[in-house]
């Protein structure tokens, strides 16, 4: 009997702000890349053309939503990102790095803007992708206002809130890793790059077996 299809791994980088996720997702997409496999490096919010309008008008702050409406917001354009690329790819057995996922909308939405947590999670079952394994790159609040500020870039609408929303979204973060220790693990991200790479590699062949 012929082998089943290949089943694609889906993986999430999720943390506050600067905790070096974009830049840990392509150095993970690069190393899966060179094992020969067929890897979807992506984002939320946005991925797809349909999501990422919404991400521009989310991350602008041109509008101030109600907290349950913003996470609706966030979960359309995840919706979108699901059915137009993360499902096909993870049928056709690729793996998917994804930076950001329903995690951030349960720590930003839920846990730092107030938007009810069961509401939130109703949804994430409702749009039916759950990944395989949820990085969370944790740093001190210092080295997460060290790097924003490095970066140079305006301050988008998250990232404009204050010292005591960022606390909410990094305890957030360490609260649903807690409950879902079975598929979250939570690294210190505030060594150099190399050493969080060679970490998260080591997380990714433990957990989801060699590639
Ligand atoms: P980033 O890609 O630079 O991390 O920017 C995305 C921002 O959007 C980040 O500040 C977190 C925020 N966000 C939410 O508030 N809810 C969500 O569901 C997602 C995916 C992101």
């Amino acid at each position: 009997m012929a082998d089943p299809a290949p089943k694609g791994r889906f993986i999430t980088l999720e943390g506050g702000e600067g905790a070096g996720k974009t830049t840990q997702s392509r150095r993970l997409a690069e190393t899966l890349r060179a094992r020969g496999l067929e890897v979807i490096l992506t984002r939320e919010p946005g991925g797809v053309p349909g999501a990422e309008v919404l991400r521009e008008l989310l991350l602008s702050g041109r509008v101030a939503w109600s907290a349950p409406a913003e996470a609706f917001l966030h979960f359309a354009a995840r919706a979108e990102h699901i059915a137009a690329l993360l499902r096909p790819a993870l049928d056709r057995g690729a793996w998917v790095v994804c930076d950001r996922f329903s995690d951030s909308t349960m720590a930003y939405q839920g846990y730092a803007q107030g938007a009810d947590k069961a509401l939130i999670a109703g949804l994430s079952a409702l749009v039916g992708l759950t990944p395989d394994l949820t990085l969370v790159l944790e740093v001190p609040a210092a080295i997460s206002a060290e790097r924003m500020a490095a970066r140079g870039l305006p301050a988008d609408r998250y990232e404009r809130e204050d010292g005591d929303f960022q606390a909410r979204v990094r305890a957030g973060f360490l609260e649903i890793a807690a409950h879902a220790p079975d598929r979250c693990l939570v690294l210190d991200a505030s060594s150099g790059a190399d050493a969080v790479a060679a970490a998260i590699w080591q997380a990714v062949t433990q957990r989801l077996g060699p590639p």
